[in-house]
């Protein structure tokens, strides 16, 4: 099957290339860029006149809750999200049911994703047995199942354990993804600790939870020399700490969630589920950072921490709500709002989600050289639409956005050299 994508702008950061063209697939390949023409259009060629092409997007952190919530998600529907929103790569947490903290569970995800046949996923696998903190998993055996990193998320894992979880994992060459948080701090924090959380009397998880766990890890990284990532980091602190690590050579990335980058502590005044995030969202100032973190490049990748919970389970009061948002269809478009307020650039947000999660992750995906899996997203950068709840094709409902006005719309994505999505 060959397809031509038409004098689009195609962006692809891991080339250095931004440039007018055609973008020429040929059996489920990158087979080259032409100069862009005006000549009659050829059978199979798509008009991307006014639109990015860019690398299918990756996003490394996202809750498939597949196997056993599958009234929540499931490997179909989650994938059926992800190419709406322009992703055709995920790495999923092993925070399933049973956890992935062993090859058959590994191996049951890649096999389902190959079924379902829209996009690659790789799974994240549990550092510790049922992620209960105590005996490390199988790295070797995981990583030949199919693993790409280890992560106990959602549990914070502690100092004891990650030392030896760096060390084992550097053996291998793979990263460390870690849920920054101090439970001895954060334990029962339903919100941000600070004056809204004061005003509205819910319990407070302070933003030294979350950074003073990003600092140990540095510390622990450097004394292993192995890599460790920072997930969905969310405070001013961790940014600082990051960047000091950073400095000092040590193998530290980090990813950013675009809801820490878009919502305040203060919109919970409304007291929305949809809302109860962990970590929490914050306030305008860590905001203020954590977009000059990304700006900077010291926070790495953009990754949604597609969370889904059912209704049922939402529909309650706050503070038994479980934590959690959907991230997959509505981050290409507020990251380009970030590009539209002048914090990012577009080559900068196409890198982060594509390339830089990428490279962390180690996998083949993220660019359109040539010879490479013609994965690819198509979007129209400045077209306004509206995310209505009707449009999610998640099971699960629960997304702050629904409602808000969005600049920047996918029009068509591409896996291995197949239309999986088209508006
Ligand atoms: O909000 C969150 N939800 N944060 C996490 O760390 C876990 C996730 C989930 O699995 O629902």
């Amino acid at each position: 099957m060959n397809l031509r994508i038409e004098n689009g702008r195609i962006i692809d950061p891991a080339n250095n290339i931004d440039k007018t063209g055609t973008l020429v697939i040929r059996n489920g390949k990158i087979a080259g860029i032409e100069k862009a023409k005006t000549a009659r259009r050829a059978k199979g060629s798509f008009d991307a006149t006014g639109m990015v092409i860019c690398p299918g997007l990756v996003d490394m952190h996202v809750h498939l809750r597949d196997p056993g919530q599958e009234y929540k998600e499931d490997i179909e529907s989650g994938s059926l999200a992800a190419v709406k929103g322009g992703f055709t790569t995920l790495a999923c947490m092993p925070n399933t049911d049973p956890i992935n903290d062993n090859p058959s569970v590994t191996e049951y995800m890649i096999k389902k994703t190959r079924r379902v046949g829209l996009i690659h996923l790789y799974p994240i696998a549990a550092i510790s047995k049922g992620s209960q903190g105590k005996e490390l998993t199988e790295f070797g055996v995981l990583k030949r199942a199919g693993a790409v990193a280890f992560s106990d998320d959602g549990q914070p894992t502690r100092a004891g354990l990650m030392r030896r979880a760096l060390e084992y994992a550097s053996q291998f060459d793979m990263p460390i993804l870690d849920h920054c948080e101090e439970r001895d701090l954060s334990r029962d924090g339903v919100m941000h600790e600070g004056e809204v959380s004061a005003l509205l009397g819910l319990k407070g998880w302070p933003g030294e939870a979350e950074s003073t766990i990003v600092y140990r890890n540095i510390q622990l990284a450097a004394m292993t020399q192995a890599r460790i990532h920072m997930c969905h980091l969310s405070t001013s602190e961790s940014v600082a700490q990051v960047r000091a690590g950073k400095r000092a050579g040590v193998r530290v990335t980090a990813e950013v969630a675009p809801h820490h980058l878009f919502l305040e502590d203060r919109a919970l005044e409304s007291f929305s589920t949809n809302l109860k995030v962990n970590p929490p969202l914050r306030s305008r100032p860590h905001i203020r950072s954590l977009r000059q973190g990304l700006k900077q490049d010291v926070i790495d990748a953009i990754a949604t921490d597609h969370a889904p919970h059912a209704d049922f389970e939402k529909q309650t009061v706050f503070e038994s709500a479980p934590f959690g948002l959907l991230g997959l269809q509505t981050a290409l478009p507020l990251g380009l709002q970030l590009c539209h307020e002048k914090v990012l650039t577009l080559k900068q947000l196409i890198s982060k989600l594509t390339i830089l999660p990428a490279r962390i992750l180690n996998i083949p995906h993220g660019t359109l050289t040539v010879g490479s899996r013609a994965d690819v997203t198509i979007f129209a950068p400045s077209r306004v639409w509206q995310f209505r709840a009707e449009d999610i094709v998640s099971k699960s409902h629960n997304s702050p956005f629904i409602g808000r006005e969005m600049r920047g719309e996918v029009i068509r994505t591409i896996h291995n050299g197949r239309v999986v999505y088209s508006v």
